[in-house]
């Protein structure tokens, strides 16, 4: 769905990408382990989705895990393995049953065969959902979405299939994560840095951005709510004049 976003655009963002940071410093201020964080971050993590079907929102695309994440300390990765395994298990059967479609961009080969099976099982019995579109990133980089989208068009020029000077922006858009999808509209980061971490680098091309001093496992639907309040005043121009914008966006 690569329709021009200003025509998607809106007072209410039907796309939300999140950057959720926060879970190590939440732990660390009431002296416990890291992982303990990450669990508080789950739970937020559900309060989210709670309030995107509450709102209305089409698509919620989750940061859980970057390709640089693999790097922390073993028993912190091994952790966070363990808690998605159980996350998955202990939520699945309820976010179809609320129609919510799941999906996990990034490089999904990196991880345990198990949590591969699970995750392709999820894919497979929500492919049909309507209500919410949840795309988790997990192993995802920006730069390896980039990188793997113009692997295969490579492959495609390599046999003959494809002539360099096809190759144009709609073409990469196609083959990049979420490509059938609406672009993100708000990109939310919890936990106080101000910056894009890696995270959707093409995608996020004329997304707003908002910044929250608030650590993940503290957001909540009233910061969701903030987020969203914030948004409604903002001006999309996607590179126009104020003056050519339409009514219903100026
Ligand atoms: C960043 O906080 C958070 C992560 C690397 C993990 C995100 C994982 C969750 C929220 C858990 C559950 C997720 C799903 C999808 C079920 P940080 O550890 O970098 O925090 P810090 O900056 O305070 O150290």
């Amino acid at each position: 769905m690569n329709e021009h976003p200003l025509h998607s655009a809106a007072r209410k963002p039907r796309h939300i990408a999140i950057i959720m940071d926060g879970n190590g410093r939440w732990a660390k201020a009431r002296r416990r382990p890291r992982t303990l964080g990450h669990r508080a971050g789950a739970s937020a993590v559900n309060l989210s989705i709670d309030f995107c079907i509450a709102e209305g929102i089409d698509t919620l695309t989750l940061f859980a895990f970057s390709s640089e994440n693999w790097q922390r300390p073993a028993e912190e990765v091994s952790a966070l393995m363990g808690l998605f395994l159980r996350v998955l298990d202990r939520e699945l059967d309820e976010l179809h049953r609320r129609d919510v479609r799941l999906r996990f961009i990034g490089a999904r080969a990196d991880f345990s065969d198990e949590l591969q099976t699970r995750m392709q099982a999820a894919e497979i019995l929500t492919a049909a959902n309507k209500t919410l579109n949840l795309c988790i990133a997990a192993s995802y980089g920006g730069r390896w979405d980039i990188t793997q989208a113009l692997r295969a068009i490579a492959l495609q020029v390599r046999d003959g299939e494809l002539q360099p000077e096809q190759i144009d922006e709609a073409l990469i858009s196609q083959h990049i994560s979420l490509a059938d999808l609406p672009q993100p509209d708000l990109l939310i980061r919890t936990g106080g840095d101000h910056r894009i971490s890696n995270f959707l680098l093409w995608q996020l091309a004329y997304t707003e951005l908002y910044f929250s001093e608030t650590l993940w496992p503290d957001f909540n639907a009233q910061s969701l709510q903030a987020a969203l309040d914030d948004y409604a005043q903002r001006e999309r121009r996607f590179g126009l004049t104020s003056a050519q914008l339409p009514d219903t966006l100026a």
